[in-house]
């Protein structure tokens, strides 16, 4: 605030008194535009406000690992974006860091791998590490349209590899898909994954409509595999459940969502429109990755709701502390003043560490001897802290007491809904995501696609001739 940072870069009392002035309506209509109400018509519609309150889905996924429990060594999760991102960020923070290599702390639940690109070296990797134990695994193919290059391809291969290898055994034995179940104006189903799981008499999971990607993780999306993993995903809904009510307050100042969006509203107006996110705990390090595709594709656009040219949206970017102060510290201290630093800081580790006795020879690390690593940790974060104050850098500080799935799931909620104030007080569509969709008819037409592109209005054989003269790719090297 203005009273440690100074009026230049901090808050002022006039100005947050102004920002809940402006917030504070927002907080009930945005509450229902999460639920479902479409409030301008140039929105897209979303009910992720719905996902907390759906135990039954939670039970039904219980009950659904808890039967596969025992039968696979290993779960293989294909997806990208809004579809690997929040799983990975729930393994991360949930999880031991050693969980993959260690099947004491695993307990009968399978290793999990989330292969979220269509790196060969990458996929080859997983795939001869697996070697025979491939009898062993399951996939878990997550893709809200069903038709997203990346994850088609690394079905399609798997796909075939598993019909190769085990002809006799049907594929419903290592294969669960995760896509939408709607239909199309033609009255079929949209999503090109579910045909062809219909087909394959493949077991599947709804990605509920109206829920994009990157809000989809307390759905079937994110629960599955963490529920395989052993997560207790009924308290995670449990967690998000409790921050809808905190979030749902009118009273500005008692809504942790309407103040987080308010500091960040005004630090992007008053031109500080990089925001670092720095965990202080390796269990958050993927949250902040979550968080990154959660701002950019929610709040990174070219319109407001008018369809005036707007160009707005924050830079999410991702640090990791103690790690990065010995990579980043000197550039957010001394660079330009254009960020905000919002700080993941938790006080109670799942268990601590005793630092050592320093030798004779160095007496100059007797301050460390037996402190406790937790203190460390917390110290160096209430350090850099403020070093960035003394240079007038505003920081903020989420808290989480440990990190449990309870907690993670508030979080998660505290972020999503905070997520929708700041597009409601950018004037922006928050929940499509348009600029994705050229890059991604590009690769279509530069792989060969048949047929019209209506996105770009010629047939993908023209449309990749552009691309190639445009790019001066050699057509040959693509091919
Ligand atoms: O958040 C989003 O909408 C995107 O990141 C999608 O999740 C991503 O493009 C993958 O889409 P799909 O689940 O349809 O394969």
């Amino acid at each position: 605030m203005a009273n440690v940072i100074g009026d230049e870069h901090g808050i002022t009392d006039k100005q947050w008194a102004k920002l809940a002035e402006k917030i504070e309506p927002l907080i009930l209509i945005i509450m229902k535009e999460i639920a479902g109400y479409k409030r301008h018509p140039n929105i897209t519609p979303t009910r992720y406000g719905l996902l907390p309150t759906n135990t039954e889905l939670a039970d039904e996924i219980m009950k659904r690992a808890n039967e596969l429990k025992g039968r696979y060594d290993n779960l293989v999760v294909l997806g990208i974006g809004g579809s690997a991102l929040g799983n990975i960020a729930l393994q991360t923070a949930l999880n031991p860091y050693m969980y993959n290599l260690d099947d004491e702390i695993r307990n009968g639940w399978p290793r999990l791998f989330v292969l979220d690109n269509v790196d060969p070296d990458q996929l080859s990797s997983v795939v001869n590490q697996l070697g025979d134990g491939l009898k062993r695994t399951l996939f878990n193919v997550i893709s809200k349209s069903g038709r997203t290059a990346e994850t088609a391809a690394q079905f399609l291969y798997i796909k075939d590899m598993l019909a190769t290898k085990y002809p006799d055994k049907p594929l419903a034995d290592h294969i669960i898909v995760t896509t939408g179940f709607e239909i199309n104006k033609e009255g079929e189903f949209d999503s090109t994954l579910y045909k062809i799981a219909d087909e394959l008499n493949l077991p599947m999971l709804e990605v509920p409509k109206d829920v994009g990607g990157r809000f989809s993780v307390l759905s079937a999306v994110g629960l599955f595999s963490a529920a395989m993993c052993g997560i207790k995903i009924d308290e995670l809904l449990a967690g998000a459940r409790d921050m809808h009510e905190r979030v749902s307050c009118e009273n500005f100042k008692e809504n942790p969502a309407a103040i987080n969006a308010a500091i960040n509203y005004h630090y992007y107006n008053q031109g500080k429109k990089n925001y670092v996110i720095m965990p202080y705990a390796y269990a958050l390090k993927d949250m902040a990755d979550w968080y990154r595709q959660l701002w950019a594709e929610s709040l990174g656009k070219k319109l407001d709701l008018d369809e005036h040219e707007v160009w707005v949206g924050p830079t999410p970017i991702k640090a990791l502390g103690a790690t990065d102060q010995h990579s980043q510290v000197q550039l957010y201290r001394e660079g330009p003043n254009d960020k905000l630093f919002t700080f993941l800081q938790v006080d109670n580790f799942g268990r601590d560490i005793k630092i050592g006795p320093a030798p004779d020879c160095a007496p100059e690390l007797g301050f460390l001897a037996g402190k406790k690593m937790r203190t460390l940790l917390n110290n160096e974060k209430k350090a850099t802290e403020y070093a960035l104050v003394w240079d007038k850098r505003p920081c903020l500080t989420v808290i989480f007491d440990r990190i449990t799935p309870y907690a993670v799931g508030q979080f998660i909620y505290l972020y999503e809904v905070t997520t929708s104030l700041m597009g409601a007080l950018l004037d922006i569509d928050t929940y499509n995501q348009p600029a994705v969709e050229l890059g991604k008819e590009a690769t279509f037409a530069l792989m060969g696609k048949e047929g019209y592109c209506k996105f770009v209005g010629m047939s993908y054989k023209e449309f990749a001739q552009k691309i190639i003269a445009a790019t001066q790719i050699d057509e040959e090297y693509l091919v």
